[in-house]
């Protein structure tokens, strides 16, 4: 078993598997997120609720365990299929069968690495570790629980920097939107699920979930930029 995951092939596998994972992680993410458009008190409820389930705190650290393999692996193989493929099969391979995005799997996920590391500290950090003045708790229904929804109105709303991380955030959700495209349906062609007919059905899957997310996530700094 060890000898499998030693494998390219195991090495892929585990990539696809905590890719997948991460992909069920934004959908959720993203679900909670869009209640910021319904409001104040619509979001604190629902990250309040976020914050207090058991099944949340125990994802959590699977959660971050995903991303580590997720980004270990990634490297392992884009170092092994450099040195494995020679400069002439690259410069031929490159406008054929691959697109931009699938070329460039590395490059977009060091991107979604530093957005995420940045986006870390904006909130994860501040609601969990350091706190902030903006999380002051407030009355809802008789229930008191954390501001979240003033931390992300004041991070997208700052007068001097609201700009700055409004277009980082939206760079972000491109950025992710980009992965997406290719790694839905490579990962599930990594498990054998893609035949010549159901490549292009999953292909359009992964095109779908990826405009949803890079658009969903790109919605919120828009809507605090524009409409607040
Ligand atoms: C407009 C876009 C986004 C907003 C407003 C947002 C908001 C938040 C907030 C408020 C938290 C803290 C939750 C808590 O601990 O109570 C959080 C955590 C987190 N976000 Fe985001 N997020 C956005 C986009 C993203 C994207 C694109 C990714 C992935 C690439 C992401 C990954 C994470 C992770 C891994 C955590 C820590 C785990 C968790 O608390 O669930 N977020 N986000």
């Amino acid at each position: 078993m060890s000898g499998f995951f030693k494998s390219s092939v195991g090495q892929k596998f585990l990539m696809s598997i905590t890719g997948l994972f991460l992909i069920v992680f934004l959908a959720v993410h993203l679900t909670a997120n869009l209640f910021l458009l319904a409001g104040s008190d619509a979001f604190n409820v629902v990250a309040d609720f976020m914050d207090l389930n058991p099944i949340i705190q125990i994802m959590q650290p699977i959660l971050a365990a995903g991303f580590i393999f997720h980004i270990i692996y990634a490297s392992i193989l884009t170092l092994q299929n450099q040195k494995a493929r020679p400069k002439a099969y690259k410069k031929f391979e490159q406008g054929h069968s691959s697109t931009w995005a699938s070329r460039n799997m590395y490059v977009l996920g060091t991107l979604i690495l530093v957005f995420l590391v940045i986006h870390i500290i904006n909130f994860f950090w501040k609601i969990k570790v350091s706190g902030s003045p903006l999380l002051a708790e407030v009355n809802i229904d008789g229930e008191m629980m954390h501001n979240s929804y003033a931390l992300v109105a004041g991070l997208f709303m700052d007068a001097q920097l609201g700009i700055v991380y409004s277009i980082l955030y939206i760079i972000g959700a491109i950025a992710l939107g980009l992965h997406l495209h290719h790694a839905f349906w490579s990962a599930l062609q990594t498990f054998g699920w893609s035949n010549n007919v159901w490549r292009k059905r999953l292909e359009v899957i992964g095109d779908i979930y990826a405009v949803i997310i890079a658009a969903g996530f790109s919605i919120i700094p828009l809507y605090f930029l524009i409409f607040m």
